[in-house]
């Protein structure tokens, strides 16, 4: 059994690369398979200021080989100090692609986010005026509120109201993993898009649980029902211009997530491609993947598509064994379930070309 597929070149529109030993240890695995991603700036401390995310994007391209062709599109971390004047001119300056909106305490990394949407809002005037998109994460830190509801919550009581309050803004749900996203974003008439990861549409919250408990299935939002996973296999695979791929890898080390507390968090940009094409397989819907992986982002962001390809290959699933990458003198584990290796790259990948040795004549 052996089928293979042309795919224009995907890009992620949501990407934690991290910094220093962590991203030199992931970065390769998406930049050699993804043209562009969408750079989350929840860093310690976050990339607020345009000087802030300007050193960043530095860092990510000083990771990469001179001439590598991988472009990291950066996002500044709204607080509620954000400066709207240096934004934007980083929007204008083409630095800024997007701002990420983290209400306060939702997830990793968020405690300098937004206390409440009322204190950006001049900063969300200048974004609807100069077309700057807000990329939400929609979960509600309400603890009166059930962790599986958060983001349902959160779409009625504070994203609903934002886009009415701002109607000509262009927002992405990111990371949608419920049934409700799925039909609010279906319902907009413009300007609202979502981010789907591999993770959510592979598994429901029944793998955090599966013979005990396994903080490597756990990430924000936490996977649900499987009824919202159909939902969101559903939007993925229709075909619908307003859901597109964003990984959200988002790697911790080991000894960050097998402990008292353990962070919220999946790695995934190893396997990406291969879970969401064993996805579109599965809801025989492979006509529709290019759509989902390499060009309804791109135009939600206005960016052209990508012109070169890579060429993946179906072959028989092994038993998927967990696999790590080390980092420093820990490792990161990488998002493996079962079969999801029945698709490879075969081709197209970019790796970097072995240094050329000196001749000893
Ligand atoms: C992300 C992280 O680790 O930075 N964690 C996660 O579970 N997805 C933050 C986020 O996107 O919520
Ligand atoms: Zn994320």
């Amino acid at each position: 059994m052996s089928e293979r597929l042309t795919l224009r070149r995907p890009d992620d529109f949501h990407l934690h690369l991290r910094d220093g030993d962590m991203m030199r240890a992931v970065l390769p695995f998406t930049a050699e398979v993804f043209a562009r991603a969408i750079v989350m700036p929840n860093l310690v401390p976050p990339a607020r200021a345009v000087a802030e995310i300007v050193a960043y994007r530095d860092r990510i391209r000083a990771c990469l080989p001179p001439d590598h062709p991988f472009e990291p599109l950066m996002t500044a971390y709204l607080t509620d100090d954000t400066d709207v004047a240096d934004l934007e001119a980083g929007a204008a300056d083409g630095v800024v692609k997007a701002v990420k909106l983290y209400p306060a305490g939702a997830t990793t990394n968020s405690d300098s986010g937004v206390t409440s949407v009322a204190r950006v809002e001049r900063v969300l005037e200048t974004m609807e005026r100069i077309g700057l998109p807000l990329l939400v994460h929609g979960e509600v830190t309400d603890p009166e509120v059930d962790i599986f509801d958060r983001e349902a919550v959160y779409i009625d009581r504070v994203l609903d109201p934002l886009r009415r309050r701002f109607p000509g803004l262009r927002v992405v749900l990111e990371h949608a993993t419920t049934a409700d996203a799925v039909e609010y974003v279906r319902s907009a008439e413009s300007g609202l898009a979502a981010t789907i990861t591999p993770h959510h549409l592979v598994i429901n919250r029944n793998a955090i649980f599966q013979g005990g408990i396994n903080p490597h299935m756990y990430c924000l939002p936490v996977a649900k029902r499987e009824r919202h996973r159909r939902a969101l296999r559903d939007a993925a695979t229709t075909g619908d211009s307003r859901f597109f791929l964003g990984t959200d890898s988002a790697p911790h080390k080991r000894g960050d997530k097998e402990t008292d507390c353990g962070c919220a968090g999946i790695f995934n940009a190893p396997t990406a491609i291969s879970s969401v094409l064993q996805v579109f397989d599965e809801e025989d819907a492979l006509d529709r993947v290019e759509a989902f992986t390499s060009a309804n982002g791109a135009r939600f962001y206005g960016l052209p598509e990508n012109t070169d390809h890579i060429v993946v290959q179906k072959t028989l699933p092994s038993d998927a064994a967990p696999w790590s990458v080390p980092v420093g003198d820990d490792q990161v584990r990488v998002f493996s379930p079962a079969a999801s290796s029945a698709w490879n790259i075969v081709d197209g990948l970019i790796r970097p070309k072995p240094k050329a040795r000196a001749s000893t004549g």
